[in-house]
């Protein structure tokens, strides 16, 4: 944080309050109200924290008026074309691109990692088959700290490293697990001898009766699109993640209170909901319907993959991730299919109604990236298990910046009370 001389003078009933302010590196600078209550005796009042900044940090970067995203400076689109997941989980746990050594030290010790305890095979066989495997992860992540003793106390660095690794590295495994015992298949074990994302795909996709050979085209997707969706600043789930930090809890539970909170339509749920709106649809001539629908204040649909918080442009993950459907789905054949008709359709129709270019609604990173994962044959219930596998990193990251900053304090939010006040008890049978 760079302490700049400026001040905000805040003027309220007979009180002048003059407040540090503080300029970043990028993006606005920010007033410090840390001493506001107790100075002023006020709070302020910022429900969904669309003007608060939680916290300091120097991950990730987002200008959402030009659509910009940068993870330790270096910005997505080159990344993304660029590096790759593992780099990119390097550059955002240590801040900087590995050297070729450190890099294949790094991707050895994940590799080392990747495997489950076998006796978690029975915490999978606890759920019933048709549970949604968001569930089954939000379970079997927390139940790692019943597993990992030796990686749960957080004021050890070498187990916050550990911790670390272990959760990158487990991921995969128990989001394919997850997947297998939904469809009743049998549970593939990681093999060292594949790259990250490769890994993924054989766990997801190999049967015992033959043979899997991983297309490299769609490995080459698959780890796209864990590095496009790998960390996003303080969202809803990092929030969450330092959120449940802050009060001593191990990593595995911060990480499942993460993946519990990206499940969500609004978050991390939306590549699910976004395809099953395009299902929905169904043909090009139904798009008017539901932009109208999407527009009606009355109307509670909205349109998902559509809009951002932060992005009043397009989200630049959208983009990169636009190029990588066409290209999977060139590969597979199937560019002529309909879901990606009926988004091609809706996303020029929707950036050419007033109503969502005056209120900046572009498409972001889930509009494309459900297309992709389903035409590489997953179901829609995988879509956000695949961006908590990949967020995991981002979690990771945010919350060992938390724990390594001496001042970190528990995360206590006030609120504007507007309940009853002091009343006496009455007895039942004088109400
Ligand atoms: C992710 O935060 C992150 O960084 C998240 C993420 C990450 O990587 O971690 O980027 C991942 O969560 C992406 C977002 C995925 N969600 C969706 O695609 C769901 C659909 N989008 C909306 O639910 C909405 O856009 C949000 C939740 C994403 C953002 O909502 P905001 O910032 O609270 O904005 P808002 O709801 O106040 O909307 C502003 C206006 C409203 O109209 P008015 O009340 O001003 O008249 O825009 C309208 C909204 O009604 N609006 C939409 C819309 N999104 C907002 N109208 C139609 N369709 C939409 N999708």
């Amino acid at each position: 944080m760079t302490i700049t001389n400026k001040t905000a003078t805040l003027s309220f009933d007979d009180k002048q309050l003059t407040l540090p302010m503080h300029s970043p590196t990028a993006g606005p600078d920010v007033i410090d109200i840390r001493k506001l209550y107790a100075e002023g005796g006020v709070f302020t009042y910022d429900p969904g924290f669309t003007s608060t900044a939680s916290c300091d940090s120097t991950i990730t970067f987002i200008d959402g008026d030009k659509g910009e995203l940068l993870h330790r400076g270096y910005p997505i689109d080159q990344l993304a074309g660029k590096s790759h997941y593992l780099e990119v989980c390097y550059l955002l746990l240590y801040g900087e691109l590995p050297s070729a050594e450190q890099l294949e030290d790094f991707e050895n010790r994940v590799t080392m990692h990747t495997m489950l305890h076998e006796q978690m095979t029975y915490f999978f066989r606890g759920f019933r088959r048709d549970a949604h495997p968001m569930a089954i992860m939000v379970g079997v992540v927390g139940a790692m700290s019943a597993f990992y003793h030796d990686s749960t106390d957080i004021t050890d660095p070498w187990q916050r490293e550990v911790a670390s690794i272990r959760l990158i590295a487990k991921m995969p495994t128990i989001a394919a697990w997850a997947f297998k015992y939904h469809i009743g298949q049998p549970l593939v074990h990681p093999r060292n001898d594949l790259d990250y994302a490769s890994n993924f795909l054989r766990m997801c996709f190999a049967v015992p009766t033959e043979d899997y050979e991983v297309n490299p085209i769609l490995s080459r997707a698959m780890d796209r699109i864990f590095t496009l969706h790998a960390d996003h600043e303080q969202n809803a789930s990092t929030s969450t993640v330092r959120l449940a930090s802050s009060s001593g809890a191990n990593p595995f539970a911060c990480i499942a209170a993460g993946i519990a909170c990206l499940w969500g339509p609004a978050h991390g749920g939306a590549n699910q909901a976004c395809l099953e709106m395009l299902r929905e649809i169904g043909t090009v001539d139904r798009i008017p319907m539901f932009i109208d629908r999407a527009k009606d204040k009355g109307d509670p649909f909205r349109l998902m993959g559509f809009g951002h918080r932060v992005y009043k442009n397009f989200d630049p993950r959208a983009k990169v991730m636009k190029q990588s459907a066409d290209e999977v789905l060139e590969l597979l054949g199937v560019d002529d299919n309909p879901v990606l008709q009926v988004a091609k359709e809706l996303e020029s129709a929707a950036l050419a109604d007033p109503y969502f270019a005056e209120k900046k609604l572009f498409p972001n990173v889930d509009f494309y990236s459900g297309i992709i994962l389903e035409a590489m044959g997953f179901p829609t219930s995988m879509f956000t298990p695949i961006f908590a596998v990949s967020r995991t990193v981002g979690w990771i990251s945010q919350w060992k910046e938390q724990l390594e900053d001496p001042a970190h304090k528990i995360g206590r939010p006030r609120q504007l009370y507007m309940g009853a006040t002091t009343r006496d008890y009455v007895n039942v049978e004088d109400r």
